[in-house]
């Protein structure tokens, strides 16, 4: 199979989805590279380069119409991907919701196209985790775009000139580009405070140096799936006299406030701006989603009050040799899982929640958006105002009124009523186990839901849950004869469920180690 990998015409992107690197390993594959003349030279890659790792080079329509998959970033045009040979495949960027006409032309074409923003975050796929990859880029260049625009040090010293303060450094919102960033500003010597409406993330911030700023408010900061939701008008106008009180001590805001989907909330306002000492930096990273602050100028960098907004929508195409490596990384680790003979030849297991997850068009089919993950739903949201029914009659009023103490009475009389015929006709034996197996399965899931999940890793949280329940229940059983299928399948849950919870705290580490001074970077 021949991949080709194309200039990126979008926006005056600098990355490539293949480095002389990433060359060699699907070679290894099976593959066939060619790789567009001049492809990697915008990231500092040479096209000798690829040429030594084992890639052909040629030009721009013979890699887009001789390839039988196209390795790329940003999304195609849809006159890019008419080019491509039909029935090839595309793994690139796609934002099937930005780009109806694209999928429209990937449909037509008969093109198996898998999206790298839809890789799900469970732990198998982290290693595929582009977003993460980005995101942890964006971090660390918002640091580095905020030192070149502050006029003194990061770190405090005591010099023979006198002595010098470290600079205070602000993050809002501590996900993966917020994490990188504390790191970041930490490791340069600043002293740094983040805040995120997740309380769950302090152990995150504290564990990299930082110190994490609270509210009084109490609201839940995690929404369905782990991620953050929006938040309520009150909670957000605290959090913002929070962040007046900061703009007038700190020297550096770095922004990443974001909810998936959504607009940036403004955080930072005019005024806030004004307060913070001349000289201050903020670096709005939500910019392309709108701003977390209200002066920000997307893709630019204005002085304005006498603080420097920096809103660039391209952070990681500005660290584009970095960018290429850890994005060509995810993609060979894509493709070694797609071709498990190594004989380069693809194949889309469309079974795997992995695969079927990033899949946008297949078979000449739209098959964005995939189905809902296979999990338990979150219990639903308490509502937060309460509708008024037009002039409700007196019997729907009462109703309203009782229900929620009649309710559990119901359950408890229907269910008595059910458990007592069953009795009559099961064996004692039975009911006893269905009586345990009820409330197991009523205390399984309250302790699952009372999990707070964390660093975007939500199912792995639940997971862990679930798996704790099955060790315990299994260690209940593993008692009696060494040999009984009751003791085998004992220990064949305890040791799966064991491999899955410590899986789980490994990646959570490795995951915060990438933010460490000196981490590990495998
Ligand atoms: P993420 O979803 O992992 O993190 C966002 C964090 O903001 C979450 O922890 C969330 O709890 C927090 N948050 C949401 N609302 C908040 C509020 N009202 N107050 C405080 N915290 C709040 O996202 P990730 O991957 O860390 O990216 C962060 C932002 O950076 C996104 O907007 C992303 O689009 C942007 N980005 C920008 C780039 C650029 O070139 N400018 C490049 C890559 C990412």
């Amino acid at each position: 199979m021949k991949i080709g990998i194309p200039i990126e015409t979008c926006n005056e992107e600098k990355r490539v989805a293949a480095t002389p690197e990433s060359v060699k390993a699907l070679i290894h594959l099976g593959y066939d590279l060619t790789v567009e003349a001049g492809a990697g030279e915008a990231a500092g890659f040479p096209d000798g380069a690829y040429e030594a790792a084992g890639a052909a080079l040629s030009d721009a329509k013979a890699v887009w119409s001789d390839s039988d998959m196209v390795l790329k970033v940003c999304p195609p045009s849809p006159g890019e991907a008419r080019q491509m040979k039909a029935g090839a495949a595309l793994v690139s960027f796609v934002q099937p919701a930005e780009n109806p006409e694209l999928l429209e032309v990937l449909k037509t074409r008969n093109i198996t196209a898998l999206a790298m923003e839809q890789v799900p975050r469970i732990t198998r796929a982290q290693k595929l985790d582009a977003l993460s990859s980005m995101a942890n880029i964006a971090g660390y260049r918002a640091v580095v775009e905020a030192a070149g625009a502050f006029g003194r040090f990061f770190t405090g010293q005591v010099t023979a000139a006198g002595k010098i303060p470290p600079a205070k450094v602000l993050v809002i919102g501590a996900g993966v580009a917020g994490l990188s960033a504390i790191g970041t500003a930490g490791a340069l010597g600043a002293v740094v405070r983040a805040f995120d409406t997740r309380p769950e993330v302090k152990e995150q911030v504290e564990s990299l140096g930082a110190s994490f700023l609270m509210l009084d408010v109490e609201e839940e900061g995690a929404g369905a799936g782990g991620y953050a939701k929006v938040m309520s008008e009150a909670f957000i106008q605290a959090e913002m006299a929070l962040f007046a009180a900061q703009a007038k001590e700190v020297d550096m805001i770095i922004t990443t406030a974001m909810i998936p989907g959504k607009t940036a909330p403004i955080l930072i306002t005019k005024e806030m701006v004004a307060s913070m000492m001349p000289g201050s930096v903020i670096v709005d990273l939500a910019a392309g989603q709108g701003g977390n602050c209200e002066l920000t100028e997307p893709g630019q960098s204005v002085v304005k009050e006498g603080v420097t907004l920096i809103g660039y929508t391209d952070m990681v195409s500005r660290l584009a040799n970095q960018a290429s490596r850890l994005y060509a990384t995810n993609l060979s680790n894509l493709l070694a899982d797609l071709t498990p003979a190594k004989d380069g030849e693809a194949v889309y297991d469309m079974e795997d929640e992995v695969v079927r997850t990033m899949t946008v068009t297949k078979g000449g089919e739209i098959t964005w958006p995939p189905p809902a993950p296979t999990r338990l739903a979150l219990p639903p949201e308490p509502p937060k105002t309460e509708k008024k029914a037009p002039e409700p009659s007196v019997i729907e009023t009462s109703w309203q009124r009782w229900a929620p103490q009649v309710k559990p009475f119901l359950f408890l009389v229907v269910g008595g009523f059910l458990l007592y015929h069953l009795g009559r006709v099961v064996p004692p034996d039975f009911l006893q186990h269905m009586t345990v197996f009820v409330l197991a399965c009523f205390v399984g899931y309250m302790v699952i839901w009372n999990v707070t999940p964390s660093l975007h890793t939500p199912l792995m949280s639940v997971t862990n849950a679930i798996s704790g329940i099955i060790v315990v229940g299994a260690l209940l059983q593993v008692s009696g004869p060494f040999f009984s299928l009751k003791t085998l399948l004992a220990a064949v849950a305890i040791l799966i469920a064991t491999i899955n919870v410590f899986g789980g705290f490994l990646v959570t580490q490795r995951m915060l180690k990438m933010f460490r001074r000196g981490g590990d970077h495998e």
